[in-house]
């Protein structure tokens, strides 16, 4: 180790307080500094090589360093870096909000940018709310979200969250709603009946919940939930932060099942991972509700200083035009299947509970094993200590590869997580 990174080491320990981290712990260990990447492979400041089995928090799509992106963000550099969309515009934005609409579903037709997927959806609750106030229905206010849901960490976002481990220390701070369980239409239908007067929207992850360990929804869900907001005036707002930009196999998972939502919120894979930028993405319908007079203070007064960003713009505008000119998606479904077939192997294992994939999101539920053990998160040093790059949720290990992961990467990533699997079961003696 040079003594640079000896320093760097320290200095983090001692000066970064690191997100969802438990701050004892990672003062205590030794902590991984990435400098570069290189595609799916990132280099730590000691120069050790570690494959990115987790997209970098869900976020990469093309690999890193991916040169097209690198190109377009500086050529925007040499224009602009920043200006604001509170009352003009910039150039990369509007092109954006073009490429963004011409994918979207049809029915969407308007984009109000921000900067993270906590954001995206506290925009969409925070216009749905407004929206209803509009056509004269205040009474509705409240939101359907469900059981474990996980939309981000502002407040309001944490409102529809359902994760107790992060969200029940909030709770006298959060707004109360309802909360769908076990994904049940017929309760959803219950919670609809006997409410929708005072419900303006339904919130949730399409196909797949994410955070919540990559639980998956019956197929005939998310249909469902737009059926039953279609007959109680509800508006469905749906949270494909995660799930958005192929990570499912379709450039958006509510393809899966033709669902048009009132709110696409999108975040993560948007810039190609790049840049910090989110979207939510609603309807004409809701757009026009907030038009008039402005003395009739019907005005969206919402906004952050980085709205828009010309830089992030132009990352998502170089990702879009990759996905169409490099046929990402056609790609996808000889690695999804390759990931499908190397994944029985764990399905089989004794420890193992479930394994749960949709396209290249995936999570290997460990068994048996009490929470102060952190299996996984053993599992995960481990790998980690064998070149790949992951971080479990609770007791699920989590694989989410960029989609530029080769099928010979993700043979890698698969046979490592394995054999860190066995190797830290054999030394905990379970
Ligand atoms: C479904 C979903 N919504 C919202 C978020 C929050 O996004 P961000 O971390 O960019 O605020 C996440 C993050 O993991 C997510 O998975």
């Amino acid at each position: 180790m040079t003594r640079d990174a000896k320093k760097l080491k320290d200095l983090d320990r001692n000066l970064v307080w690191h997100p969802f981290t438990q701050m004892q712990d990672y003062q205590s260990e030794e902590p991984i500094i990435i400098e570069r990447a290189e595609g799916c492979t990132l280099y730590d400041i000691d120069g050790k090589a570690y494959l990115d089995g987790i997209a970098s928090l869900w976020v990469n799509v093309h690999g890193h360093r991916k040169s097209e992106v690198d190109e377009a963000i500086r050529q925007q550099l040499d224009r602009i870096a920043h200006s604001t969309l509170l009352g003009f515009g910039n150039v990369p934005s509007i092109e954006l909000a073009e490429g963004l609409l011409a994918i979207a579903p049809k029915n969407l037709a308007k984009v109000f940018y921000s900067d993270s997927g906590s954001t995206a959806v506290e925009i969409a609750l925070k216009m749905a709310f407004q929206y209803w106030r509009q056509q004269d229905r205040p009474e509705k206010q409240k939101f359907v979200s469900l059981k474990d849901a996980y939309h981000g960490d502002t407040v309001g976002s944490v409102s529809v969250g359902g994760i107790e481990l992060f969200h029940s220390i909030f709770k006298p701070l959060l707004f109360d709603g309802f909360s769908i369980k076990n994904f049940s239409l017929d309760q959803a239908r219950q919670i609809f009946t006997e409410h929708h007067q005072e419900i303006a929207a339904c919130v949730i992850e399409p196909m797949i919940q994410g955070a919540a360990g990559m639980r998956l929804q019956p197929p005939g869900f998310v249909s469902g939930i737009r059926q039953l907001c279609d007959e109680f005036e509800v508006l469905m707002i749906c949270d494909e932060v995660a799930t958005g930009f192929g990570r499912t196999g379709k450039m958006f998972a509510v393809e899966h099942e033709g669902v048009e939502p009132d709110f696409l919120c999108l975040a993560k894979g948007i810039s190609a991972g790049y840049l910090p930028l989110a979207a939510t993405l609603t309807t004409d319908e809701v757009f026009d509700a907030f038009k008039g007079a402005y003395t009739d203070f019907k005005t969206f007064f919402h906004g952050h200083s980085y709205t828009g960003n010309p830089l992030a713009c132009a990352a998502a505008l170089a990702n879009l035009k990759i996905f169409a000119e490099e046929q990402v998606l056609a790609a996808l479904p000889e690695k999804i299947a390759f990931l499908a077939e190397a994944l029985k192997k764990f399905a089989h294992h004794p420890r193992v509970q479930e394994v749960r994939q949709l396209g290249l999101m995936v999570g290997i539920e460990l068994s048996g094993f009490p929470v102060d053990r952190r299996m996984a998160h053993r599992v995960c040093l481990e790998a980690r200590s064998r070149g790949i790059l992951i971080r479990p949720l609770g007791d699920v290990l989590v694989l989410m590869p960029p989609l530029a992961m080769s099928v010979d990467q993700l043979d890698t990533l698969t046979k490592v997580l394995y054999e860190s699997l066995e190797a830290t079961l054999t030394r905990e003696g379970a």
